[in-house]
């Protein structure tokens, strides 16, 4: 059962007397139930969570649009703390604006992962328009993704029998019989917003504790607030308390009880932590001393946290090289048991859908048995963010159409990963438009299970991988998360030196649900 419901009617005033007995019937079956108006006037009763218009539309005319679904994302999900449903009316400006208030409730519609009922009232219709109006309501609706549970009929029962002899799922509003059941969600897009707070309810549900060693830096602290105030995750920042604590009330920002601050050169687990490195790389020549001077370098001290099981993962990256951030779990954390390689994925989360890019991050050129662990790891990094994985391995060959040493090279992984992961949905050579496009797929590998329809990209090299990343993520406006780096025995993930709060908040995420995946 989703926890929204959402009602459309052009007409305000239905759209809320629909949504009191959507909820009325739910109430009946023992659920808590707000109701909620995404935007209103007036900021009492049950408008008293709403966006007020004219905040909506400055953010809308600002170009803010991002901003306001947020907005009134937060509001929904702020009632949801109290209530098992909210069910929220289409947003509409009194008749003004028509076609943004409309786009805008089918863009929430997909983000609250909503169930979806259209209200008709057929005022003076005839029996062939009221037919007419609910069919065209169901296609428009499924044109843009979304399946409406029903037409709920806002006048005589006869109308819905009509409906219903139609063969088009009709409710009756003075009988409301809503099962909670059959609330589902209506939405078949997976957007960047309805698949990070997705990502947030699960991080929320069974929180871990995250070091962030970057503890002082501007950014970082942000992150760290937005995610506190979310309650998403518990935190570890490194660096020296009163700079800490001044930096963040400098900035406005306030750290709660869930946010710990460790000053790793006064932490009583200091010399533990400098013997286990010393122990651990002794065999490759360091020297305890050396040890020590690299255990002050607070992205040694934060891997040594997780490693030794003090935080579940960590994030840092805002100010040194990816090669300056992992190389400690390289050397320490190493690699999950059968796993050999370490490598970076980013989700990219397009307009509707999620894909898995890898390796963006970490392998310049993979031998072949490397291509295969990228493979695999890809795969099982997909099923842990929700995504079913069907993998293309990416060629400028699809099939036979092209021959050359690097074409051999994918073919030979593909084949190894059909040895190794015998159960795993895999194709390759494939050319990036058979992966995704079931036209191209038809002509080019009519038959395959994954060509068309491909969830998980594993690129042939580095350049390839980072350079199609960046790509995508600059020419289509899609969310790219990561790098998500797979293989390690716990999480630690990089960030960009540009990272912005944003996406130091999603990788905290991400690493806080690979740290629940990995038990
Ligand atoms: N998987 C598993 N272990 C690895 C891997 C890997 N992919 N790479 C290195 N290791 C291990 C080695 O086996 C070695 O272990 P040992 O010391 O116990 O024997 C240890 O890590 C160090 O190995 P080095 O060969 O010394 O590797 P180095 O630390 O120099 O570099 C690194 C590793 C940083 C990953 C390097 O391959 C690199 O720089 N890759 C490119 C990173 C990059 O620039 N990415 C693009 C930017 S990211 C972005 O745009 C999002």
């Amino acid at each position: 059962m989703t926890k929204s419901l959402m009602v459309f009617n052009c007409n305000q005033e239905r759209a809320r007397f629909v949504a009191g007995a959507a909820a009325d019937a739910l109430r009946s079956h023992g659920l808590r139930v707000a109701v909620f108006v995404p935007v209103s006037q007036c900021q009492e009763g049950i408008c008293a969570a709403s966006l007020s218009e004219d905040e909506a539309l400055a953010l809308a005319s600002e170009g803010k649009y991002a901003q306001l679904v947020s907005a009134i994302v937060d509001r929904h999900d702020a009632l949801l703390k109290e209530a098992d449903v909210v069910v929220t009316t289409c947003v509409s400006f009194d008749n003004r604006v028509v076609t943004f208030a409309e786009r805008l409730s089918i863009d929430l519609a997909h983000d609250l992962d909503s169930c979806v009922l259209s209200a008709i009232c057929p005022e003076e219709q005839t029996e062939a328009t009221l037919v007419a109006q609910s069919l065209l309501s169901v296609k428009l609706f499924a044109q843009e993704g979304l399946d409406v549970l029903g037409i709920v009929s806002m006048f005589e029962p006869p109308a819905v029998k009509t409906l219903q002899d139609h063969g088009i799922r009709a409710l009756d509003i003075w009988a409301m019989n809503l099962h909670p059941e059959v609330i589902r969600t209506s939405s078949r897009r997976m957007t960047p917003a309805k698949f990070l707070r997705i990502l947030c309810a699960r991080a929320r549900d069974n929180k871990r504790t995250i070091v962030l060693p970057e503890g002082d830096l501007d950014r970082i602290l942000l992150a760290a607030a937005e995610l506190r105030v979310h309650d998403l995750v518990n935190l570890v920042l490194l660096g020296r308390e009163d700079d800490v604590r001044a930096k963040a009330s400098a900035l406005g920002v306030s750290l709660d009880a869930g946010v710990r601050i460790v000053d790793p050169s006064q932490d009583a687990n200091f010399e533990t932590y400098v013997t286990t490195l010393y122990d651990i790389r002794k065999s490759k020549g360091l020297t305890l001393e050396a040890a020590r001077q690299l255990m002050q370098e607070r992205t040694y001290f934060g891997t040594m946290m997780v490693h030794q099981g003090h935080a579940d993962g960590m994030v840092s990256g805002a100010t040194t090289t990816t090669a300056e951030t992992i190389r400690p779990a390289l050397q320490f954390i190493k690699t999950k048991p059968g796993i050999k390689t370490v490598s970076g994925v980013f989700l990219m989360c397009l307009s509707d859908r999620v894909y898995i890019y890898g390796d963006c991050a970490v392998i310049p050129n993979p031998t072949t048995e490397q291509l295969c662990d990228v493979a695999v790891a890809s795969a099982s990094t997909a099923r842990a963010f929700g995504i079913e994985p069907r993998v293309a391995m990416l060629s400028y060959s699809t099939g036979a159409s092209g021959t050359g040493p690097d074409v051999e090279a994918v073919k030979a992984a593909t084949d190894r990963v059909r040895e190794q992961a015998p159960d795993l949905l895999v194709e390759g050579p494939i050319q990036y438009d058979a992966a995704v496009d079931a036209g191209v797929a038809a002509t080019k590998l009519p038959g395959s299970p994954v060509a068309g329809k491909a969830t998980v990209f594993v690129f042939p090299t580095l350049n390839a991988g980072n350079i199609g990343y960046k790509a995508v993520q600059r020419s289509s406006n899609a969310i790219a998360i990561g790098p998500v780096l797979q293989g390690l025995n716990k999480p630690v993930n990089d960030l960009s030196r540009g990272a912005t709060v944003t996406d130091i908040v999603n990788t905290v995420v991400v690493t806080a649900l690979q740290a629940q995946h990995d038990g």
